[in-house]
């Protein structure tokens, strides 16, 4: 790696870098999807260790949320490209309130050549809209019209990306990935002014920043440090609703 390479990984490691939390999210019922790996995975760890309880997502292989072997943890496979998979999942909710939602499964879409426009395969496009947007939407579908134990659903957090910011974006390409982002936002938006009338639920938008993780394994921040960010922003900043943040609470333009 170059210095300009280390320098800039040290000052970006040292803006997200906290160690002092004021943890207070506790005694709740937790979904976080795609929790078998990155961003979801560390999620989960942390917030067992705050004395949730917590349903966590895979894709395909639940091996590593097994293998955090805890009684608070329950795991249930979801694919999420295809809106025919969400049945045991609908089951396995049914018994649980769930008081608060990380949408983390996410998927790239494939590499950027694959993503220029004189390239882009269409049903690899519909796959990916299907993962990092619209099933969001089933997702909060089914828990708003569960028949037991209706959940309070005081929170929900839909891990984004800047790349799906209209007006941030400067370089181009990437379609797939922008535009799945794109509705994921749209759609946090919308869910953050009907569901927070509704029932007052606190809904956002954050970009996770460069986090280090199967789908970037170039990134700086480490996915503990990051799933600590993310809660400590929730437990420390009441005027999350309707925004797009980032990792320190400041507001992305959509
Ligand atoms: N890391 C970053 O720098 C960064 C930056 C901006 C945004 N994000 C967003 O952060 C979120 C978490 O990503 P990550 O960085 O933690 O990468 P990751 O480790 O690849 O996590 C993505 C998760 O989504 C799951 N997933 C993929 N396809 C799925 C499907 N069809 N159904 C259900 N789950 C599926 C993956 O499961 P498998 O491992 O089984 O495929 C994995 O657990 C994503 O939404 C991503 O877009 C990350």
């Amino acid at each position: 790696m170059g210095l300009r390479k280390k320098i800039k990984k040290f000052l970006y490691q040292r803006k997200f870098h906290k160690n002092n939390f004021q943890l207070n999210i506790n005694n709740k019922n937790i979904l976080v999807t795609g929790g078998n790996s990155g961003i979801g995975l560390a999620l989960t760890k942390n917030l067992l260790a705050l004395n949730n309880k917590v349903i966590s997502t895979y894709r395909e292989n639940g091996e590593n949320l097994i293998a955090i072997n805890d009684l608070n943890l329950s795991v249930v496979k979801l694919d999420q490209s295809d809106i025919n998979n969400f049945n045991d999942f609908e089951k396995k909710i049914e018994e649980t309130a769930i008081d608060i939602i990380f949408n983390c499964a996410g998927v790239f879409g494939g590499n950027f050549e694959e993503q220029e426009v004189k390239n882009i395969d269409f049903k690899k496009f519909q796959k990916v809209l299907m993962v990092n947007s619209i099933s969001i939407l089933n997702i909060i579908k089914i828990i708003l019209n569960k028949k037991k134990n209706k959940s309070k659903l005081e929170l929900i957090i839909n891990i984004s990306s800047d790349a799906g910011s209209i007006n941030q974006n400067k370089d181009g390409d990437a379609y797939i990935y922008r535009t799945s982002k794109s509705a994921l936002n749209s759609i946090t938006k919308n869910l953050s002014i009907d569901l927070n009338k509704k029932f007052g639920t606190t809904v956002f938008a954050i970009d996770p920043g460069n986090t280090k993780s199967g789908m970037n394994p170039g990134g700086y921040i480490e996915t503990d440090n990051c799933a600590k960010l993310i809660i400590d922003l929730i437990t420390t900043n009441s005027e999350l609703n309707g925004k797009f943040v980032n990792l320190l609470g400041k507001e992305i333009l959509w």
